[in-house]
């Protein structure tokens, strides 16, 4: 029964490769296809939807996912939670909390976000006057910062919104000041920053110093809860571009938060590329 089903597997994915154009060998590995788990007549969940399957499986490949995560996936690929999570965020969650923004994508210089609201001293503290996030992120900003406030913290907000024109100026200041290759590391061309989606904030001090400060460690240990995720981890400049940033959040939503933590290791960078391949996947369909 396997190996019929794996054949079954082999000629479908044969075949969509023969109309696209690509060879088989140009994707992956077959052994991983033919180890994805397969559900029998006793399973209790629905059938395997296999052109859905063979979509993740070449998003996880065309994603550059490490392989402790493509088996975190493949692992979950017959699962309808898995396939009901992804399903959701593509069609219910605002595609511009999670569309990918790096040094490969990004948006154009006319994109300013809808509902940009000036952000004032409330349950948090700005720490200038000219800071603005759209509502919804505001909304969930105040919502983290009342819980924070709970525990006798004060969430403290540095940066926020960013044109395409002042990603420009301090993209261009950095550069001046530090060299090309070092400003690459810190700072974002214009177009590939995500402050420019008005969801984006900046915690705290802007130096990693704000990672052992209590409002830092909470930040680390509840933000995702409320929708904020870390975009430049400790460790992971070779898979995001940049250096580690512990105060740069963006807000995803409750939803992707929780995609991102539970199949991703919480790797921001590999959820939204995972997310990227897919979408691009379905369009092509
Ligand atoms: N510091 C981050 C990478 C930015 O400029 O958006
Ligand atoms: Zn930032």
């Amino acid at each position: 029964m396997f190996r019929f089903v794996s054949v079954c597997f082999v000629l479908l994915f044969f075949l969509t490769c023969v109309t696209d154009g690509t060879y088989i060998d140009d994707l992956y590995d077959i052994n991983e296809i033919e180890n994805i788990p397969v559900r029998t007549s006793s399973d209790n969940r629905s059938s395997v939807d296999f052109p859905n399957v063979i979509r993740i499986v070449m998003a996880a490949d065309n994603a550059l996912l490490p392989p402790n995560i493509k088996s975190v996936i493949t692992n979950n690929i017959s699962n309808q939670i898995f396939n009901n999570e992804l399903n959701f965020i593509l069609q219910n969650v605002d595609r511009y909390f999670w569309i990918l923004v790096d040094k490969e994508n990004s948006l154009s210089s006319d994109y300013i976000p809808q509902n940009l609201v000036h952000l004032q001293d409330s349950s948090f503290r700005v720490n200038r006057n000219d800071l603005f996030l759209r509502s919804i992120a505001v909304t969930n900003l105040e919502e983290m910062s009342i819980a924070a406030a709970a525990e006798g913290l004060t969430i403290i907000v540095s940066s926020a919104y960013r044109s395409y024109v002042s990603q420009e100026q301090i993209y261009t200041r950095n550069v001046n000041q530090m060299g090309r290759q070092a400003a690459d590391r810190v700072s974002a061309r214009p177009g590939h920053s995500q402050h420019q989606l008005g969801t984006t904030v900046d915690f705290g001090s802007i130096t990693n110093a704000f990672a052992q400060t209590r409002e830092g460690r909470w930040i680390t240990a509840n933000a995702s809860s409320f929708g904020w995720s870390l975009s430049y981890p400790d460790g992971y400049e070779h898979v995001t571009g940049y250096s580690w940033e512990s105060w740069h959040y963006r807000y995803v939503g409750k939803e992707v938060a929780a995609f991102i933590d539970k199949y991703f290791d919480g790797i921001q960078q590999y959820a939204l590329r995972f997310l990227h391949e897919y979408s691009k996947l379905i369009q092509n369909n």
